[in-house]
């Protein structure tokens, strides 16, 4: 049945492919992004989804953003946390504003935008929440303790809100993509990337549209009996 689904960082690379994909499926959806004004017109103006601007780390922002989607559409039934980023570093040359910017973004994201909805969701018996990990919160990256860190607190996250949701018709669930082509990988360099590629069995990087198809499936009907589960799509590079 259509749903109003909300989409963090909803615009460009794999977020941007979720929001065209659950629009696709008949969903009214909505997109959030953090700062690319001109990506997210782009987006808009290709798609007709509207968009929505405002910092997932920062919990009042996320709860008068909700508040602003929710008097404009309808009450959130899809949430899909997708907004992350990664600062790399060997941990014992990391900041802490290297660590502490990508656990506020990928990890404190989840509060502070998954808390706002779920009342609502409890109240109407029906709710979906999709999280966006990373095959690195599974098996660790060097170059990558925050971010790893972050990814596999992800997963902790989704099961334990699926045992308290699942009486309530609320799932929860992460899919840990591998590497896709969007530009948070295009920023890698390129030997290591290289190098990366020729670690997945399947040959190549994946496309934003195997991850939408799963987010996709996961917030129908059919996905109603999936919960708490992490979903690996990552051309078999890490058999978890
Ligand atoms: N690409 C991969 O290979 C890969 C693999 C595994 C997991 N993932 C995960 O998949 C998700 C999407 O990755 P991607 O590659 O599509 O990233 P991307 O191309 O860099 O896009 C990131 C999106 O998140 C938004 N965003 C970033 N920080 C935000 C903040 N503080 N508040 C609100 N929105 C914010 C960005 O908004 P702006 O446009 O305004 O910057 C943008 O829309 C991330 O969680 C990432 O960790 C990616």
């Amino acid at each position: 049945m259509a749903k109003v689904a909300l989409v963090t960082g909803g615009t460009r690379g794999i977020g941007a492919a979720i929001s065209r994909a659950l629009k696709e499926a008949g969903h009214t959806v909505v997109a959030s992004y953090a700062g690319n004004d001109e990506a997210a017109a782009k987006f808009k103006a290709e798609t007709g989804i509207p968009v929505y601007k405002w910092d997932v780390g920062d919990y009042d922002a996320c709860a008068a953003g909700i508040a602003a989607v929710e008097a404009e559409n309808g009450p959130v039934d899809i949430l899909v946390n997708n907004a992350g980023i990664t600062k790399d570093g060997f941990f014992h040359k990391m900041s802490k504003d290297q660590w502490s910017a990508v656990i506020r973004t990928n990890l404190d994201s989840l509060f502070n935008m998954t808390r706002p909805v779920i009342e609502g969701m409890r109240a109407r018996n029906f709710g979906r929440i999709i999280v966006i990990s990373s095959i690195n919160g599974q098996k660790g990256q060097m170059g990558q303790v925050n971010y790893s860190a972050a990814k596999a607190g992800d997963i902790g996250f989704v099961k334990a809100l699926a045992q308290e949701n699942a009486n309530k018709g609320i799932t929860v669930n992460a899919i840990t993509p591998g590497y896709i082509g969007t530009d948070m990988v295009a920023a890698m360099p390129e030997e290591a990337l290289k190098r990366v590629v020729a670690g997945i069995p399947v040959g190549r990087l994946g496309k934003p549209e195997e991850i939408a198809q799963m987010v996709v499936f996961l917030a129908s009907d059919h996905g109603a009996f999936a919960t708490g589960a992490t979903f690996a799509v990552n051309g078999g590079q890490y058999m978890a």
